[in-house]
């Protein structure tokens, strides 16, 4: 038996994962105390089943706790076998020690997970200095791309596009999106001046006038890169873009500041938001 368990919040793509795996979605009641602590109740069978439990980790400071009272409330409860699936997986950009005395987060809460997880899914973790999630992980790892549904979104919706990717480290999927969406690439170079503040500078792109420029990165946070990228191709006379991103963590004001330089903002519903078009239920119950 398979059971799916969802996070608070994390309802809506439980159920849908639920439904393409034909299996059943328990339910979780979760509140807080006066205190501000944690109340959780799982209100279904789980003993003896394959549990997993989905929470999108984007903000996930005040739901760890949560997450872990579930997963050994699960076990407790007889669960033969406890999963996460996490559309989007925080902290893994933090990988080294860039200073002195710096915390490397992503080793860290791999770790964490490691101790209360039997297996991890995941979708388009920002793997930048670390080659594979099984380098911090000592459970079995699944990743999955987003990137055939969004080179599938592009294809059916945009005439005559030309993607681009706002640094290096966005090569790596805008050529997977590109190979299958037919579409021609770039990819700009960016320097991290801070947290919020980047430069991009992008290639020669005078030859792709007249095409639609796609610009595709896997998170905004800050929206300083997505945004940085579209006031440069408004400024080489492209027009505004069409800004794709996976994982819409978009920070405080960042969507209505990015919405002025962009012609429309499109997301997967790896993390809830109104951008959100881009359905990833199908490639995390299709199998590897
Ligand atoms: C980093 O290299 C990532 O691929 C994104 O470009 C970055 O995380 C976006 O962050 P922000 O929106 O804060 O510029």
């Amino acid at each position: 038996m398979r059971v799916i368990l969802p996070m608070p919040g994390n309802e809506a793509i439980a159920q849908s994962i639920a439904r393409k795996l034909g299996v059943a979605c328990g339910v979780v009641e979760w509140r807080r105390f006066p205190d501000e602590e944690a109340y959780i109740r799982i209100a279904s069978d789980v003993r003896g089943a394959h549990v997993d439990v989905v929470c999108t980790l984007a903000n996930p400071d005040p739901q760890f706790l949560s997450l872990v009272f579930l997963a050994e409330t699960a076990r407790e409860l007889g669960a033969a076998s406890i999963g996460l699936i996490a559309p989007y997986l925080a902290y893994m950009r933090q990988d080294v020690r860039f200073n002195e005395g710096e915390a490397i987060s992503s080793l860290h809460f791999a770790r964490l997970l490691s101790r209360y997880f039997d297996r991890v899914t995941t979708i388009d973790p920002h793997l930048h200095r670390i080659g594979s999630l099984d380098e911090i992980f000592s459970i079995p790892t699944r990743v999955v791309t987003a990137s055939a549904p969004i080179a599938d979104w592009i294809g059916n919706r945009i005439e005559r596009p030309i993607l681009i990717g706002p640094d290096q480290e966005s090569e790596q999927w805008i050529a997977a999106i590109a190979a299958r969406a037919q579409a021609p690439y770039v990819v700009a170079h960016k320097t991290r001046l801070g947290d919020r503040r980047v430069l991009v500078e992008l290639p020669d792109i005078s030859a792709w006038r007249g095409h639609t420029p796609v610009l595709i990165d896997d998170i905004v946070s800050s929206g300083g890169t997505m945004l940085s990228a579209a006031h440069q191709l408004i400024g080489a006379g492209l027009g505004k873009p069409c800004c794709v991103v996976v994982h819409a963590l978009f920070a405080e004001g960042v969507f209505e500041a990015l919405q002025q330089a962009a012609s429309q903002i499109v997301s997967t519903d790896t993390v809830a938001h109104a951008s959100n078009e881009i359905s990833v239920a199908e490639i995390l119950t299709s199998n590897p």
